[in-house]
């Protein structure tokens, strides 16, 4: 393979889906490779599975407090919400926070998410069967996270979706479909950031007034270090459940439909063994990679793969590359619902690792479960809409058709 000419910054790439060819050459030629970006700039971007596991599970070596994506600068410098926000937290800190989110995970906000989640898809299900087809991005998979978030947070179906709204404006921060090309993109992100703490500001004024069974009431009563948490550490920790859930498990569950018309054998065995539904789930979550990388800063100089990292570096984690390399996966390449092992790191892998991967696997089993026992079969019916991002893989606009028998006729 002739070396492609590789830039893992600019988003129109990944758009193409040019990433996949990149980062195979990086893998097999230069797994930790610097990325020049400038002069003097630039970060370290690590290709290989056993590299990328050994960044994760290092957290003396690797710091989040740089924020979890690659910014303007590429300059490790702390973000904003270092100390505040758990993902961009270190030790011992990250401890304490995540000790009090876990709540939102419990088995018991599982069952409620389950459920929650169970009765959205059915409708949507439904109106899509009616109409014989819709946009699997926009009228499907967006329920997902908006039962997660109703059940976490206790808002309304309406809430959920202008949440979700939202997180997909922050997300899509370098899209145009979602914010205006000719504004700061900096601006862009401080702004819908302030939108969403205004969001949750509103819930956490209503609960105090009234508390329920919900995140926002636990987090008022919650403490750290012997004292109640900030309304600035609410508000964060609050947006980061909000951003980490909502484009994530609804973009996987696009890749996973995509996925399944793309490979019509392999939507046919979901259809006939319902047991293939949690290696299936794996396999779309390997597949889509929807978190393509996540980002550190180097505490101390060290030795990769024979190439000297020092102190202050930025490095980058990329899942997606990871998640292909044929060292650790047989045959990458093929998707294959029944592959296990499937040790993916689509959740990541350490300390960080996705506080809401029990959770995700639910909502998507929820969902495929559904499309699996559907009397009727979904097809593209139109070119998808790509998020223009090299952090998340997702899907904006997904149109499929469904022709079937509806349920009970
Ligand atoms: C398919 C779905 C999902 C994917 C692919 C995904 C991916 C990830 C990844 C890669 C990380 C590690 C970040 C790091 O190491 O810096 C992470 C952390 C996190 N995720 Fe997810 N996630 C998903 C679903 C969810 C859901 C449903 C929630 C919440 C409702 C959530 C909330 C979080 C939070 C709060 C963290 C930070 C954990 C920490 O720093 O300790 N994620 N996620």
């Amino acid at each position: 393979m002739s070396r492609p000419d590789i830039d893992l910054t600019d988003p129109d790439r990944f758009v193409r889906q040019e990433h996949h060819g990149m980062l195979a050459w990086l893998r097999e030629h230069d797994p930790v490779h610097w990325h020049a970006t400038g002069q003097d700039t630039g970060f370290w971007a690590l290709t290989g599975y056993d590299d990328v596991s050994r960044a994760y599970l290092d957290h003396t070596g690797f710091s989040s407090e740089s924020g979890p994506m690659l910014g303007g600068s590429f300059r490790s410098e702390r973000d904003p919400s270092a100390g505040l926000m758990m993902v961009a937290t270190d030790l011992p800190r990250h401890r304490m926070i995540r000790q009090e989110l876990h709540w939102a995970f419990s088995q018991d906000m599982i069952r409620r998410v389950a459920e929650q989640v169970g009765t959205l898809v059915t409708a949507a299900l439904d109106r899509a069967l009616a109409d014989g087809g819709c946009d699997f991005a926009t009228d499907v998979a967006t329920e997902l996270p908006a039962g997660a978030v109703m059940a976490i947070t206790g808002v309304s179906h309406r809430d959920a979706h202008e949440l979700i709204g939202m997180t997909r404006r922050m997300i899509g921060f370098r899209d145009p479909h979602f914010a205006d090309p000719t504004e700061d993109e900096r601006l862009v992100l401080a702004m819908t950031q302030a939108d969403i703490f205004e969001f949750f500001a509103e819930v956490l004024r209503d609960r105090r007034k009234k508390p329920g069974p919900d995140l926002v009431s636990r987090l008022l009563g919650a403490e750290m270090n012997g004292r109640p948490w900030t309304e600035d550490e609410i508000l964060y920790n609050c947006m980061n459940i909000a951003v980490g859930g909502n484009e994530t498990s609804s973009y996987t569950a696009c890749s996973g439909l995509e996925a399944l018309t793309g490979h019509p054998e392999q939507y046919g065995q979901l259809r006939t063994r319902p047991t293939l539904l949690d290696s299936a789930v794996n396999e779309i979550l390997r597949w889509s990679s929807t978190n393509l990388y996540v980002r550190r800063g180097a505490l101390r100089d060290m030795e990769i793969g024979g190439r000297t990292i020092r102190g202050g570096d930025v490095v980058t984690l990329w899942n997606v590359s990871a998640n292909r390399d044929a060292k650790q996966f047989t045959d990458p390449g093929t998707f294959d619902l029944a592959r296990t092992p499937n040790r993916h790191l689509s959740y990541g892998v350490g300390l960080h690792r996705c506080i809401g991967a029990m959770l995700a696997q639910t909502e998507l089993s929820v969902l495929f479960r559904q499309v699996a026992g559907l009397p009727a079969v979904f097809a593209p019916a139109g070119s998808p809409r790509r998020l223009r991002s090299n952090f998340i893989n997702g899907t904006t606009s997904l149109p499929v058709s469904l022709h079937g028998r509806p349920k009970g006729a």
